[in-house]
């Protein structure tokens, strides 16, 4: 989604711009822009479409001059990523960017058209910085536009203002979407999050919902909805600046996916003590509720209908999974006794926050399971529970995925021990075999080769199916979400014994089918979907352990051979593959793996 940043320094504004708003680049975006306040005290923006070095070629044939100014990467919701629509848009005196959506916009469009302003682009943001301008026009200071301005905005948006003749003043606001104001030694900055700072401050000053905030370099005058100074902390961020560095690595994606070992190492640490379960589930105790209501988008929703098959066999828990965008409308009755649970990286995912929003006060407990605790799910949630991935930077999630997975699968055991399904030695056996993860996810790591050997044959096809059984079906979800996502082939994952009740009839030699399948409980029966898909002329790709390979392995395409590994793990650990052949596909394809067209790391929009 867009990424807003703000700069009032001591130093040339537009470099530090452009260098921030790389850093929010993993966010995705279509086009950029930034507008200064030069010596002069004369407000100026310049704009360009794709990536961001089209900005800085403009900006080196047409400089920009000013220690204050505002930058802004766009993904195009209202008006295509050109350069009119792009970000800043000026109106008159003022400047401004925007991350979200104006709800109102048309209304406000025709309020502004009676006026008598004209409009030059197609967006919703236009009519922010016409209506400030009207206010200003006028005779209002840029304080009182700006609050005026903001009383008229439906929808959930973040905002920054900057005006012309004001080099030590910039206005932010936030309601839905969150920005950050960062403290250096005489200079003030804004960001959408704490990443686009890192370089220049570690001193951050989260806003909450509905505040805005008056900047100038002596610091922040924040006050709330109802324009009422507030006091708001600051915090000091553990943000090392080679957070957002690939390392050595190619691409950030593939640095997220070796840093799975340890991610999950730092979820285990976090959760588990010696033989006991140290998660703190505030309220929820999972002994005294009869259903789980799980809630989330895309990978984490995968995650969250892996953890259905856990909670539902461990636990004995009955488990209701939904994707949030469905949720949210579906007017869902809570039964007594529910607690409702939802997942998200970013933890600002609208559709899931929504859906939160709708579960208050009707579920008996809500819970967030997110990465960012600082989001707006960790802090509308009664507990939140953190996956401790660090900052995920791709926008295909990985280690999120696999911190997800470990987390819920500590949570699933504690569930069956609440709930007195998993006496003490069975649970002290469950988190020994949960021990052996970071291991055998580095183990797992070895097959990069084998991948990247599938994955040119993959590279050729247009249609790639993925199938999986029991708790492997979600993966194959994943696995094919992830293949589309990076790579552009189009990919479906199919539950194995679904297949024949329709999708085998898209069989044929051009189609690879990926089976996930280690050699569990229900490893014959998926073999027999393979023998029915190779019958058929598909081209099987296994990905299964050594003796599966060695009962099952004749006549399929390739194969991929992972270690063994106890069942509760094997989700997790296939994740691996699953990353692993969208990657390198990816690759041989030669697309953006970590900023692939039309994505957003963080969907903040509807
Ligand atoms: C896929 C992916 C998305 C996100 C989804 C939810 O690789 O990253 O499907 O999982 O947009 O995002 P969060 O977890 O931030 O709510």
């Amino acid at each position: 989604m867009c990424g807003i940043v703000g700069v009032l320094g001591n130093h040339e504004a537009a470099p530090i711009l452009v260098e921030a708003l790389k850093r929010l680049e993993y966010r995705g975006y279509d086009s950029a822009g930034i507008a200064t306040i030069d010596e002069t005290n004369t407000l100026d923006r310049r704009r360009a479409v794709g990536k961001l070095v089209n900005l800085s070629d403009h900006l080196v044939h047409n400089p920009l001059a000013g220690k204050s100014g505002i930058g802004h990467t766009r993904w195009a919701t209202h008006g295509a990523p050109t350069t009119d629509n792009a970000h800043p848009h000026r109106a008159g005196p003022v400047a401004v960017v925007h991350n979200g959506i104006i709800e109102n916009f048309r209304e406000l469009r025709t309020e502004l058209a009676a006026e008598g302003f004209d409009f030059n682009t197609e967006t919703d943001t236009e009519t922010v910085a016409l209506l400030a301008q009207s206010h200003l026009d006028k005779g209002a200071s840029p304080k009182d536009a700006v609050e005026a301005t903001l009383s008229r905005l439906d929808g959930a948006f973040a905002l920054c203002f900057l005006f012309d003749g004001e080099n030590d003043l910039m206005i932010a606001a936030r309601k839905g979407s969150p920005l950050a104001i960062g403290h250096g030694d005489g200079e003030m900055f804004v960001g959408s999050d704490a990443i686009a700072l890192a370089p220049m401050t570690d001193k951050v000053t989260y806003l909450e919902e509905g505040d805005w905030a008056v900047v100038t370099r002596a610091g922040a005058e924040i006050y709330d909805a109802e324009g009422r100074r507030a006091n708001r902390p600051m915090k000091q961020v553990r943000m090392d600046a080679n957070m957002a560095e690939k390392g050595g690595y190619k691409h950030f994606m593939a640095k997220e996916i070796a840093q799975q070992p340890t991610v999950v190492g730092e979820v285990l640490s976090a959760y588990v003590k010696n033989e006991t379960i140290t998660m703190d589930m505030g309220q929820v105790d999972f002994a005294k509720i009869d259903r789980l209501s799980i809630v989330a988008c895309g990978t984490a929703y995968y995650a969250g209908l892996t953890a259905k098959y856990w909670f539902e066999h461990y636990a004995r828990l009955p488990v209701d999974i939904d994707v949030a965008s469905e949720f949210r409308y579906r007017e869902a009755p809570f039964s007594p006794r529910t607690a409702a649970l939802f997942v998200s990286q970013s933890g600002e995912t609208a559709d899931t926050l929504a859906a939160l929003r709708y579960a208050q006060g009707k579920a008996d407990h809500i819970v967030g399971l997110i990465n960012a605790p600082e989001s707006s799910i960790a802090r509308e949630s009664d507990v939140a529970i953190e996956i401790h991935a660090g900052v995920e930077v791709s926008v295909a999630s990985t280690k999120a995925f696999t911190a997800q997975l470990t987390s819920f699968a500590v949570m699933a055991l504690k569930a069956a021990h609440q709930r007195g399904h998993l006496d003490d030695t069975g649970l002290a056996q469950k988190l020994g075999e949960l021990r052996q993860l970071p291991g055998l996810m580095s183990a797992a790591l070895s097959i990069d080769d084998a991948t990247r050997a599938v994955s040119a044959k993959l590279a050729e096809a247009r249609d790639v199916l993925f199938l999986g059984r029991g708790q492997m079906f979600p993966l194959a979800l994943e696995g094919a979400l992830k293949l589309k996502e990076i790579s552009y082939i189009h990919a479906e994952g199919y539950a194995s014994g679904e297949l024949k009740h329709g999708p085998i009839a898209l069989v044929d030699q051009h189609t690879p089918i990926v089976v996930m399948a280690p050699h569990d409980g229900l490893f014959d029966k998926t073999v027999s979907n393979m023998q029915e898909v190779m019958a058929r002329g598909g081209r099987v790709v296994l990905v299964s352990d050594a003796r599966a390979m060695k009962d099952a392995g004749d006549g399929v395409w390739t194969s991929i051979t992972m270690p063994e590994a106890p069942d509760l793990l094997q989700p997790i650990l296939y994740a691996i593959p699953a990353q692993l052949i969208a990657y390198h596909t990816a690759i041989a394809k030669g697309t953006d793996v970590d900023q692939p067209r039309n994505l957003a790391k963080s969907v903040t929009v509807e």
